[in-house]
């Protein structure tokens, strides 16, 4: 990872008559890296991508894609990226070769190249066995991974993706996510927009969380937990936990919360500051012996949530 910008986003606004879908994003994405659009639907997310990839024009604001004038360039930025749209956007009475050598040709690469690039990336993807079949009758991985190999025919620097696993089953996510690591590993920047918090931190480096086209928070996973709940979760491992000591658990002047979580008691307190002590005693008393207090990392779900709280008390 080279760590210099390959995009900067300034001021970047959408609105749609008086309704504001993206409000004046500020960010950077570095070269090399998995950044992440994190957000539940209508987050504004693909308004994001929509401009970043000159489909639709911002209403405000500017950004540069390697190097290009998004306002300015449109033509020169199209030729750096890919795009894979978040419905299907191929002829579904193609086959997945041809619809491969259509794009192809599309971006006016000789047809001998197109051949050649049409194999290797139907064999990256898995779709080497089905390429004379139509994309049509394809599952929605299929479907997805012929997306994939479309939108990087001409092997672009920067490749946009827009919820790519949505909808797809446990298996052909994981395959989405894999072969979305390997590009990035050959040197591919990727922008991945996705509403599943464990998705964004099982893929990205660094992550923008966007709710009601505004960015509320950004940084790696690990920087997003520890700004918001700075290690104030912990697991306690006894005997035999019951419904009932959790719910005197919850009765504790610094408990917030106490759940029960297969054999494990999660518990969040207000501060991390004689936690240790305090729950030790209370499982003393109730008669407990504890065998082992760990603090717990907050997952990405646990942090959104209180983030979007807050923005509803203000
Ligand atoms: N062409 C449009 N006209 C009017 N409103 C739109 C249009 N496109 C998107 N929106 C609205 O903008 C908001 C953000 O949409 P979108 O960017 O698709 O969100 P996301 O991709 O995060 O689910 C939504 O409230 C949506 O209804
Ligand atoms: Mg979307």
């Amino acid at each position: 990872m080279s760590g210099t910008n390959i995009i900067e986003i300034k001021g970047l606004t959408k609105r749609f008559g008086s309704f504001t879908a993206v409000d004046k994003m500020n960010l950077s994405v570095r070269e090399g890296e998995i950044f992440g659009f994190l957000g539940p639907n209508g987050a504004g997310k693909t308004t994001t991508i929509s401009m970043l990839t000159t489909l639709i024009t911002p209403t405000e604001g500017s950004a540069t894609i390697a190097g290009h004038d998004l306002l300015k360039e449109g033509i020169k930025v199209r030729e750096v990226i890919g795009v894979v749209p978040q419905s299907f956007a191929l002829f579904p009475e193609l086959t997945a070769a041809e619809n491969l050598s259509y794009i192809g040709k599309l971006y006016g690469l000789p047809s001998s190249v197109v051949k050649e690039r049409s194999i290797e990336l139907l064999r990256t993807v898995s779709l080497y066995d089905h390429r004379d079949r139509i994309a049509g009758v394809f599952s929605g991985g299929m479907k997805q991974r012929l997306s994939l190999a479309a939108s990087i025919m001409s092997n672009p620097k920067i490749l946009f993706m827009d919820e790519p696993t949505t909808g797809l089953d446990p298996q052909s996510r994981i395959a989405m996510r894999e072969l979305t690591k390997r590009l990035n590993k050959a040197g591919m920047t990727i922008v991945y927009t996705t509403h599943d918090m464990d998705e964004a931190e099982k893929i990205c480096d660094r992550i923008t969380i966007m709710d009601k086209g505004h960015i509320i928070a950004d940084g790696t996973s690990k920087e997003l937990k520890q700004k918001i709940l700075p290690g104030n979760l912990f697991e306690v491992e006894i005997e035999a936990p019951t419904k009932e000591i959790v719910a005197e658990l919850r009765r504790l002047p610094f408990v917030t919360a106490a759940e029960l979580s297969e054999n494990l008691i999660i518990i969040t307190v207000k501060q991390r500051k004689g936690t240790f002590e305090r729950l030790s005693d209370f499982f003393r008393r109730q008669g407990h012996e504890i065998i082992e207090i760990r603090s717990k990392e907050p997952s990405l779900e646990e942090v959104f949530i209180q983030l979007t709280k807050k923005d509803l008390r203000d």
